[in-house]
């Protein structure tokens, strides 16, 4: 229920739409209950008045052919019955048909400015709800991104919000209206013939209990037929995104039949759905239909009698089809709101989570980023239990390059992440310029400290845009020598469209090195203190790695970088290169004296220019 209540308090802005909605709700309802009752004017008032009155006129005629006497004194009587059947009558007709186009109108008019609100309400709820989620899951840290799958987040921003949308601007009103409609038309009901209105009220339960026994297994049906589709989905996208690898094992055959499978068993359940609903609509009617039986059966004999009206006969039976539904709906109420309440405790529970990462108060804005970096017994852990940085100390100047090297799994990326503090160190402290990460602004650190990633992800703008997404700020000359220094410019110019291309679903597709060097065009431009690169000469070419290299080292003077590489080749330059293994720094030193000594570094060393060595001995 709080989740509920929470629901309701983005409502609270939209106060006097919400009360308007409501009012506007009660009207329409109230509206639809009265054309059966004009009916019965008309009925009973209009046409029977005429008929009756007709008859009388008749009986008068004949009486005043048999007994000229009475002549005289029908006349008067005929005259006035006349007047009513071809006067009074037909207008208390017309002022019926009248009042009935008025009301419908209404109604109408009513209802759309009911609709309209309501969907306003809805949609406005939907989208302050998504901006909140939006901008809470952007602000959430990188932890709990890698824990939560996309699927589950993309279902809160989407289905679980949609599903909340439906309550409030369906559920919600139709409750009020059924409710409202239920104690009208019953009310009515016992107004007109309180013995009739006793027996439908008796069905009621019929109807109620026998539909939401359907109703159970319908959904029950439904929530099959939406796992299956996911799971249909799922094999699709999996499969069609793998499909170099189907080929490559010649699997074709077998993913087409394992795919079948998936189908047939959603056609199983689709069918069963059909039988079930098709089922539930034969029974709602025979009960409805035994209702009608009874009011014709019972009223008729009870308008033979004189103890009821036939406009009233009429009345009653519009009114048992505002019955039966609307008490399935009341029932069952609860079952729908029990399902937004779920979606809105997931919702709500993405917006509680607290981002681990976060500015604390008055954390500090470093106006200018030196670049002098330090590890202080750093440990952290991505899962509890076991360390992937292990007691770390490391000390690096401004300007310096250090390199990074170590077997794969050896914790060099985890490191980086902490200096970007993607992730806050488990103990011990990791400092640029004295300060403690956790005491600086997050903007300011990470404006100033730039990362090529591994893995790049590139956005599906124009190269130029991809490249100033790190710096808005830029001109295009900036990105243009940050293209440069990437030693990418070339490439580009190539291109028909050159910095215009889009990249992505509908541009161009780039290699794996020339995704490498648009990142690092985009960490360049931002003019970085400190610069990291993870292993970006990795997808290169040896000729390409050499240019790169050179380029790198043009843009690296006057920066902190650190390398991560696991060719050799890569950081023999460096000032000084930590050896990682196991989440500790093992060794450290220049190359030449890391191969001097045994070590980790000779193994890898002696590994990658075992061939080059081999020839050169051999020669
Ligand atoms: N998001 C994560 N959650 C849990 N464990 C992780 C996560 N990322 C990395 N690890 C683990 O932490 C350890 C260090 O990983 P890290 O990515 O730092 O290695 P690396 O030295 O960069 O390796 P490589 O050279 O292959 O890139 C590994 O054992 C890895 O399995
Ligand atoms: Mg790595």
């Amino acid at each position: 229920m709080r989740s509920f209540r929470r629901t309701l308090s983005f409502l609270r802005p939209y106060r006097a739409r919400v009360i308007t909605a409501v009012i506007l709700t009660l009207l329409v309802t109230l509206l639809q209950i009265i054309p059966p009752r004009l009916f019965q004017y008309a009925i009973d008032d209009g046409i029977r008045q005429a008929l009756s009155a007709s008859t009388q006129i008749e009986t008068l005629q004949k009486e005043s052919k048999e007994n000229p006497t009475a002549v005289a004194k029908n006349q008067g009587e005929i005259s006035h019955l006349q007047e009513v059947r071809d006067n009074r009558a037909p207008k208390m007709v017309m002022y019926a048909a009248i009042a009935l186009f008025g009301v419908i109108l209404l109604r109408n008019i009513l209802s759309f400015a009911n609709s309209y609100t309501l969907t306003w309400i809805g949609h406005r709820f939907v989208f302050d709800l998504r901006f909140e989620t939006w901008k809470h899951l952007q602000r959430l840290s990188l932890a709990y991104h890698n824990q939560t799958q996309t699927g589950k987040i993309m279902a809160r921003v989407t289905g679980d919000i949609e599903l909340i949308q439906g309550l409030i601007q369906g559920q919600l009103v139709t409750f009020l209206s059924d409710l409202v409609t239920l104690v009208a038309v019953i009310a009515m009901l016992f107004v007109l013939e309180w013995r009739i209105a006793g027996m439908i009220v008796a069905l009621i339960p019929f109807y109620v209990i026998s539909y939401l026994s359907f109703l159970k297994h319908i959904r029950e049906v439904s929530q099959e037929q939406r796992r299956l589709w996911d799971e249909m989905l799922g094999k699709l996208a999996e499969k069609i995104a793998g499909i170099g690898v189907v080929k490559a094992f010649v699997k074709e055959d077998y993913e087409t039949a394992n795919f079948m499978g998936s189908v047939r068993a959603k056609f199983n359940v689709d069918m069963r759905q059909v039988h079930l609903n098709r089922r539930l609509g034969l029974m709602s009617g025979v009960i409805s239909a035994l209702g009608t039986g009874i009011v014709y059966a019972y009223g008729g004999s009870l308008v033979q009698h004189g103890h009821l009206t036939a406009g009233a006969l009429v009345a009653l039976t519009f009114y048992i089809g505002y019955v039966f539904n609307p008490a399935v709906r009341v029932v069952d109420f609860n079952n729908s709101l029990q399902w937004a309440l779920a979606a809105m405790d997931r919702v709500f529970q993405t917006l509680d989570t607290r981002p681990e990462i976060e500015d604390k108060p008055g954390a500090l804005a470093l106006p200018q980023v030196q670049g002098n970096v330090k590890f202080e017994n750093v440990t952290f852990s991505y899962v509890e239990g076991k360390n992937a940085i292990d007691d770390v100390n490391l000390e690096v100047k401004q300007g310096e390059i250090v390199a990074l090297v170590g077997h794969s799994g050896a914790g060099k990326s985890t490191l980086m992440n902490l200096l970007m503090r993607f992730y806050d160190p488990t103990a011990g402290s990791v400092m640029v310029d004295g300060h403690d990460l956790r005491e600086l602004r997050l903007e300011s650190l990470r404006k100033k400290v730039s990362m090529v990633a591994q893995e790049n992800v590139l956005f599906s703008v124009s190269l130029l845009e991809n490249v100033k997404y790190g710096n808005p700020q830029a001109n295009d000359q900036q990105a243009i020598d940050a293209c440069k220094a990437a030693d990418l410019h070339n490439f580009i110019m190539e291109l028909p469209d050159g910095y215009e291309t889009m990249i992505g679903e509908d541009g161009i597709k780039l290699s794996g090195g020339q995704k490498q060097r648009l990142a690092l065009a985009r960490a360049l431009i931002t003019d970085p203190a400190i610069l990291i690169l993870d292993d970006v000469t990795s997808a290169l070419d040896g000729e390409t790695e050499a240019r790169v290299q050179e380029a790198l080292s043009r843009v690296m003077r006057g920066r902190t970088t650190f390398i991560i590489a696991h060719r050799l080749s890569s950081v023999v330059d460096a000032d000084r290169i930590y050896v990682i293994e196991d989440g500790k720094i093992v060794d450290v030193g220049t190359h030449g004296e890391l191969v001097d000594r045994e070590g980790i570094y000779r193994d890898i060393y002696r590994e990658q220019f075992k061939s080059a060595l081999e020839s050169k001995s051999a020669s």
